[in-house]
């Protein structure tokens, strides 16, 4: 592969109008991923020079999506406004200074283009006097895609844009798929030839291959897969293009030893990670950088967002974010997991259970019916159903300690800051305030009246409102 002086230019800053959406094109998700962040992804492989994403004047989200993707060391180029595919790779030819070597030029807009068919594309640009290689691929519906017109011997002749198209050029089924490989001396010569006398008033870059073929340069095709070639311009076209990520992204575990029993209903994100053996059933969304270890059961129905889910460890009909999931946990059914939760060793926070920012040792258990906010658990607690740990006094939050193989009885308010010493034990119903000794057992309710003391601190100010989140 005739690599050592390939320049990549990804075509980013176009409207997107057809999505009809304040956000830049490239910049919604597909397998939870910005489309952009997938072309860029299939780009990673290829060794080139520099790599230049083309963006309007938002490009800081674009920056942003494309570190957040993990990738780093692209150049931007803003086209300000955006006059076309023409005048994006023009602005960016001059600006990266091109006057030689291969440039692979891609539209950020097509996610499901593969790293080989990039590979394979180079390779034939960097044939032996070959001036422009495009990609193409034959497809049922054309619709508004450029269609790629031959001349009778076979040899590719231009590209025609669907709008400025005539009745019998519509009729043709192979269509440009938007990646091209320029020799990049030709490609600044000629991409400030182009003009904008066509039905849409903009500079096409498929006008070069025209250009090229008048000047007696050669250029070739390299049929692709009509699924490659798949773009996104409205949210029909995201939702299906996300269909067909998704569904790769479950062969793809599944050829690594996953049990994912019904593709169909598995969402999984192109960033998550899983282990052999990791059985995932119907309903189960696993999101962001959420990782998956062997012997893991996920589902039915729960979401995993941004979270360590340990070996052995299951969740049931359950929601999950930010959270760390040890060996042989388990969650569920509806429970909720917010950020900051972490389950020890065959730890178990069971039906109707909602926990935020806490730990739970090994093999401790609240089984049912509990809120569970900024404690930090021991091992081997028992936490009885109905058990609140008061974490909000309306103003600040609070500490729960419960010590190792404490027992908290059922309908129990722990309330903030208190802490249960290790063996300890606090009876059904009680209201626990302050500490509670090494085996000691708390009991009861004094639930006195006093009179004129429900709004402690002020936590009931009109002026303010600012009422936080639990
Ligand atoms: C383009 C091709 C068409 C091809 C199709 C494949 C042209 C003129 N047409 O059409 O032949 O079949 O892709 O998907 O190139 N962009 C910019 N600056 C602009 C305009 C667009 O950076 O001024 C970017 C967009 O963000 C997008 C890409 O270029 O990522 C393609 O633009 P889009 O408007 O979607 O072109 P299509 O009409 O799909
Ligand atoms: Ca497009």
């Amino acid at each position: 592969m005739m690599s050592a002086d390939l320049t990549v230019i990804v075509l980013a800053a176009g409207k997107g109008k057809r999505l009809r959406s304040s956000l830049p094109k490239v910049l919604h998700r597909a397998a939870g991923r910005p489309l952009i962040g997938h072309v860029l992804n299939a780009l990673s492989s290829l060794p080139s020079l520099r790599t230049a994403v083309v963006v309007s004047q938002d490009g800081d989200a674009i920056r942003a999506a494309a570190e957040g993707a993990g990738l780093h060391g692209l150049e931007y180029v803003v086209q300000d406004p955006p006059n076309g595919t023409g005048d994006a790779v023009r602005i960016a030819v001059e600006q990266l200074e091109v006057s030689g070597g291969l440039v692979l030029v891609v539209n950020g807009d097509t996610p499901l283009i593969r790293p080989e068919t990039l590979r394979a594309l180079v390779d034939l640009g960097g044939g032996e006097g070959v001036a422009t290689a495009l990609l193409t691929a034959t497809v049922e519906d054309p619709k508004d895609l450029g269609r790629v017109i031959r001349r009778s011997d076979g040899s590719v002749d231009r590209i025609v844009e669907a709008r400025d198209a005539a009745p019998e050029e519509l009729q043709v089924s192979e269509i440009n798929c938007g990646a091209y490989v320029f020799d990049g001396a030709l490609l600044s010569e000629l991409i400030s030839k182009l003009d904008r006398e066509n039905a849409q008033g903009e500079y096409y870059l498929t006008d070069v291959v025209q250009l090229m073929v008048s000047q007696g340069q050669r250029v070739e095709a390299h049929l692709g897969s009509t699924e490659e070639s798949f773009g996104v311009n409205d949210r029909k076209d995201l939702a299906n293009v996300g269909a067909i990520l998704r569904a790769r992204i479950c062969d793809r575990w599944m050829e690594e030893g996953v049990t994912i029993v019904d593709p169909s209903t598995t969402y999984i994100d192109a960033s998550v990670t899983i282990e052999a053996d990791a059985t995932i059933l119907p309903g189960t969304f696993l999101e962001g950088s959420t990782t998956v270890a062997a012997g893991a059961e996920m589902g039915p129905q729960c979401r995993i967002v941004d979270s360590e889910v340990g070996p052995g460890a299951t969740v049931t009909y359950s929601v999950v974010v930010g959270s760390v999931l040890g060996p042989d946990s388990s969650v569920g059914p509806y429970a909720s997991l917010r950020a900051g939760t972490k389950l020890g060793r065959g730890a178990k926070l069971g039906t109707f259970v909602e926990a935020k920012a806490t730990t739970l040792g090994e093999d401790s258990k609240a089984n049912h019916l509990s809120y569970l906010g900024d404690a930090e658990i021991g091992r081997g607690v028992n936490v009885g159903a109905g058990t609140i740990t008061c974490n909000w006094d309306g103003r600040e939050k609070h500490k729960t300690v419960i010590e190792d193989d404490a027992y908290i009885g059922s309908d129990t308010m722990l309330v903030a800051p208190t802490h249960i010493g290790k063996r300890a034990a606090t009876a059904a119903g009680s209201v626990v305030r302050g500490d509670v000794p090494d085996d000691a057992l708390a009991v009861g309710v004094p639930a006195r009246i006093i009179e004129g003391k429900g709004n402690k601190m002020g936590r009931v100010d009109r002026s303010s409102n600012d009422e936080k989140d639990r």
